[in-house]
């Protein structure tokens, strides 16, 4: 039986790129099936509605969604909430995955096979911001006990299946009650994996330590704000937001995005690079258990950047459909 697959552009580079990696897809020749859903602050402005039900039903529906990126202005707007949070809390898409892998070009470090495992639903993104007064605002911090095991049992299960290594990311000798449970929570999953080794460091170390010796890491799980900051920060080792992938995992859903946003400084020019959101639809693919197009995938984009064709980002001068053409073409 086929899989459906959600297609959600969003807004700026997203409409140039989630096409591209849909072309891709259809490239492969499997039996997939796409279905196009609306979000994004472009449709909030012309609807109200950043992302309608009728987008949360057919997301539901399908088997996985690919999305774009959608912008979120920086102050807050009546009635705006951000789509692909809207989306990881009504799917209970608890686990954010972003690997980093090294590319075969001079712009990344050699090596480097990483995944880095978020919590996506508490921690500091729980929600919970107030005023107490005009000149004091306070977010609360939520870590349970729930969410924490599901998330480190993620990490351990990907783990088995890579180098059968987890560093717990923590700040559990400053926040001793939150991230004391985290980290607890974590080591007594570790107990049920015995062949996984579980090593632990402090956030602010793990920051120095990603870019001094990258390839020493095989799973790093973490907190919400924690993952958000290091995986941007991993995604510069193999060569920035222009190729970094993400996927959104949950009991029965997932949703996968380039790690990148909107890019409203590129958006319109055709010159987006595709490679973040191409690499994206192949961990789908990986997650739709379709591993050999998934292999033809990466590996088309490996032949691509060892070809030398660069996007701006990558210092080049390629076009993003000329990039997707290159990939297309060496699947
Ligand atoms: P951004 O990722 O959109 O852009 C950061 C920098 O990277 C920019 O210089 C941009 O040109 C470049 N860049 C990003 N994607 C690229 C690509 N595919 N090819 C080449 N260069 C690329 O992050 P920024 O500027 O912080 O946010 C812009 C908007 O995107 C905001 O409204 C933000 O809220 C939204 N955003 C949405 C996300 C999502 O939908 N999941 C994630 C991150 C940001
Ligand atoms: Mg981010």
């Amino acid at each position: 039986m086929g899989n459906r697959i959600c297609i959600i552009e969003g807004d700026g580079v997203g409409q140039e790129v989630i096409p591209d990696a849909q072309r891709v897809l259809e490239a492969l020749a499997l039996d997939l099936e796409f279905v196009r859903a609306d979000a994004g602050f472009e449709h909030f402005q012309k609807t109200g509605d950043a992302i309608p039900n009728a987008t949360l039903e057919i997301v539901q529906a399908c088997d996985a969604t690919l999305f774009g990126a959608t912008s979120s202005p920086m102050t807050r707007v009546e009635g705006y909430k951000s789509p692909i949070l809207a989306l990881r809390k009504a799917l209970d898409l608890y686990a954010n995955l972003r690997p980093v892998q090294s590319l075969p070009a001079n712009f990344s470090r050699a090596n480097i096979d990483l995944l880095i495992v978020r919590e996506n639903t508490e921690g500091l993104y729980a929600g919970r911001e107030r005023a107490e007064n005009d000149e004091t605002m306070i977010a609360e911090r939520v870590i349970t006990k729930r969410a924490s095991e599901r998330i480190a049992r993620v990490a351990f299960e990907l783990a088995m299946a890579r180098k059968k290594r987890v560093t717990v990311v923590h700040k559990a000798n400053v926040l001793k009650l939150t991230d004391g449970l985290f980290r607890e929570t974590c080591f007594n999953v570790a107990r049920e994996f015995p062949d996984v080794a579980a090593k632990e460091m402090l956030v602010d170390s793990m920051a120095m330590r990603l870019v001094q010796d990258p390839q020493n890491f095989d799973v790093i799980v973490t907190t919400n704000l924690f993952g958000d900051i290091l995986s941007d920060e991993a995604s510069a080792l193999m060569g920035g937001l222009g190729v970094a992938p993400s996927g959104n995992i949950g009991a029965s859903n997932a949703v996968f995005e380039p790690v990148h946003g909107s890019a409203p400084d590129i958006a319109g020019q055709g010159i987006a690079n595709p490679i973040g959101a191409i690499l994206s639809a192949a961990m789908m693919l990986d997650y739709l258990e379709l591993e050999d197009a998934a292999t033809r995938v990466r590996n088309a984009v490996n032949m691509v950047m060892e070809s030398g064709m660069r996007t701006r980002d990558l210092g080049g001068a390629a076009t993003t459909e000329e990039m997707t053409r290159a990939v297309i073409e060496n699947l």
